[in-house]
């Protein structure tokens, strides 16, 4: 089938750099990276959204809030999105009838939602009247959650790796002591995660050398009200007396060493952005199957020169083979401190190609696009620690 070919004012296009940029302000996850902004009928920038979170208001959805509080009449205004605006009602309300309700005249938008239960958001604005063009910046649109559309394509969750190291890539001292490596700034952002996650997965191992609790908790060490699925890994079992078990039924063992089945497993269980916390053979099993999507790494200022390695080996053989990353300006940033420590933040290297080429800053008044591009597109105890 032939897509039709759309055109975008210079306002359009620029309102769609602005998104781009925006959306980098959200955290990664179980939801998309996605900024929005709305133009006036005369090209004039009149309100800018983002996305901070599943369970949290949508870019549109934001940017419309953000006009309403500044007084601003929406009526003939143009929204320009960097993904689909939804059509289904999650914990959020559908974006697509908040557009319809707050009477803008048009749509455009990146690229499609790959979301069966919330594509669709199109057709429902066309339906109301609203005209809708796609495809603008769609390569970078793709490219900023480039590893969120291949976790949706799998059927997996979101996979966040978190690794707290001394500087020589210790997450254990010789005698099995880990806590704490980090500083209590860095545990405090650790468990901020914890908090937005759906599951956190660790080893067998670890559990029974650390007997974490795995729960998110204030620096008191206050529980959270929302609490994450707590899984184990590995072929042994979950000792009865682990501080894991919680006394809330929400812990579950994984009896697998594969990582996909693991991730199978959980996706079942309803999680869609899980993070692994360790340990090292857990760790290097994700990273081993590429099954990782957002690295997080805390790094010390301490040297310990022996003990437990933060990966036991990916099968890397030769400086060609290495695995490559590349640092992610999203969610706070690339590199942060945070009180002692650095804040690594990073991602896959894609396979080929500088980021986000396909879509030049265009130069001339108009920019062109196919229509819908393909969106395949802290203190604990000394046990039951952390
Ligand atoms: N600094 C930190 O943030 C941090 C966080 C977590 C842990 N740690 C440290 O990490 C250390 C534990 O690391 P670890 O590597 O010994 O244990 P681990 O990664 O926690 O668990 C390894 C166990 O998991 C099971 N398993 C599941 N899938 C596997 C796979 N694909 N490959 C290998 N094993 C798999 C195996 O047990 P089965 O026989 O049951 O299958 C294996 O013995 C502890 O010293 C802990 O303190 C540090």
């Amino acid at each position: 089938m032939t897509q039709p070919i759309h055109t975008f004012s210079a306002s359009e296009t620029r309102a769609m750099d602005t998104a781009l940029e925006a959306a980098l302000q959200g955290p990664r996850g179980a939801n998309p990276l996605v900024g929005a902004v709305v133009v006036g009928p005369d090209g004039s920038h009149l309100a800018t959204g983002y996305h901070r979170g599943a369970g949290t208001a949508h870019a549109e959805a934001d940017a419309i809030a953000a006009a309403a509080a500044a007084g601003i009449d929406l009526r003939g205004a143009t929204m320009v999105v960097t993904l689909e605006p939804c059509n289904h009602v999650g914990r959020t309300g559908p974006c697509a009838q908040a557009i319809i309700d707050a009477g803008l005249a048009h749509v455009v938008y990146a690229v499609d939602d790959p979301h069966d239960p919330a594509a669709g958001g199109a057709a429902t604005l066309r339906a109301a009247g609203v005209s809708v063009r796609s495809g603008l910046a769609a390569g970078r649109a793709l490219e900023l959650n480039r590893r969120w559309f291949e976790a949706v394509e799998d059927k997996r969750p979101f996979v966040t790796l978190h690794i707290a190291q001394t500087l020589d890539s210790r997450i254990a001292a010789e005698d099995g002591t880990s806590q704490w490596i980090s500083c209590p700034e860095s545990l405090a952002d650790n468990h901020a995660i914890r908090r937005r996650i759906d599951a956190i997965l660790v080893g067998t191992q670890t559990v029974l050398v650390d007997n974490p609790r795995l729960t998110a908790r204030d620096a008191n060490g206050d529980a959270f009200g929302e609490q994450p699925l707590r899984a184990v890994m590995g072929r042994r079992g979950i000792p009865e007396d682990a501080a894991v078990r919680g006394d809330d039924g929400r812990v579950l063992h994984l009896p697998t060493r594969d990582p996909r089945e693991a991730l199978s497993l959980l996706f079942s269980a309803g999680a869609r952005h899980v993070m692994v916390e360790g340990g090292s053979r857990i760790l290097s099993a994700f990273l081993s199957e590429g099954l990782v999507d957002e690295l997080v790494m805390y790094l010390a200022p301490t040297l310990l020169g022996s003990g437990t390695p933060a990966l036991n080996g990916l099968g890397i053989a030769t400086l060609a083979d290495a695995q490559r990353w590349e640092w992610d300006a999203a969610s706070g940033g690339a590199v942060q401190t945070l009180g002692r420590d650095l804040r690594l933040h990073l991602l896959p290297e894609r396979p080929s190609g500088p980021p986000g080429n396909e879509d030049p800053v265009p130069t001339a008044a108009h920019s062109t696009s196919t229509d819908s591009l393909p969106a395949r597109a802290a203190a604990g105890e000394a046990t039951g620690g952390y």
